[in-house]
């Protein structure tokens, strides 16, 4: 009789902890799938608004400049790694959303979205996505 409950008790908790183990898994993949969908959606919007002069006024879109053959050291790929740094322009450490913003406002002439939007954070999704496509 004994070992009987001993065995049940153990099947028991084997089915549990297998249970409990592949549920998990399985939350896990959903939101590593779930979190490369948000990433690839944001860095492909950085990557349309940053050929797009309609982000401004002065008829440039950051393309223009950034990917512009004659002028190699503007390419991006790399650089958003290097912030928070100091920014000669605003003689403070800044952020790269907050760089971005000055870019929108002196180099395109436009009015910068606000940090956290969706439009500032898929221009830095997008920038940051240069680090690795080297
Ligand atoms: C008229 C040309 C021009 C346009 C348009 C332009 N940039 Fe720039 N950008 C520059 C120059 C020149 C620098 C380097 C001097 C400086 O940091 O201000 C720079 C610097 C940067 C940096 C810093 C790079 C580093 O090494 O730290 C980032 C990031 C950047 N730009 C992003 C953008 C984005 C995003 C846009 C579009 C919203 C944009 N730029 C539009 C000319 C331009």
């Amino acid at each position: 009789m004994r070992p009987r409950i001993i065995a049940v008790s153990l099947a028991v908790v084997v089915a549990a902890l297998l249970v409990g183990t592949l549920a998990g898994r399985a939350i896990g993949d959903e939101d590593e799938v779930k979190a490369a969908a948000a990433l690839k959606k944001a860095v492909d919007e950085g990557n349309r608004l940053f050929r797009d002069a309609a982000l401004g006024s002065g008829g440039k879109a950051c393309a223009a400049c950034h990917e512009d053959p004659e002028r190699p050291k503007l390419a991006l790929a790399s650089r958003a790694g290097g912030y928070p740094k100091w920014d000669r322009r605003e003689d403070a450490v800044i952020t790269l959303g907050q760089k971005i913003r000055q870019m929108i406002e002196k180099n395109l002439k436009g009015t910068p979205p606000e940090l956290g939007s969706v439009a500032l954070v898929s221009l830095e999704a997008y920038i940051a996505s240069l680090a690795s496509a080297r």
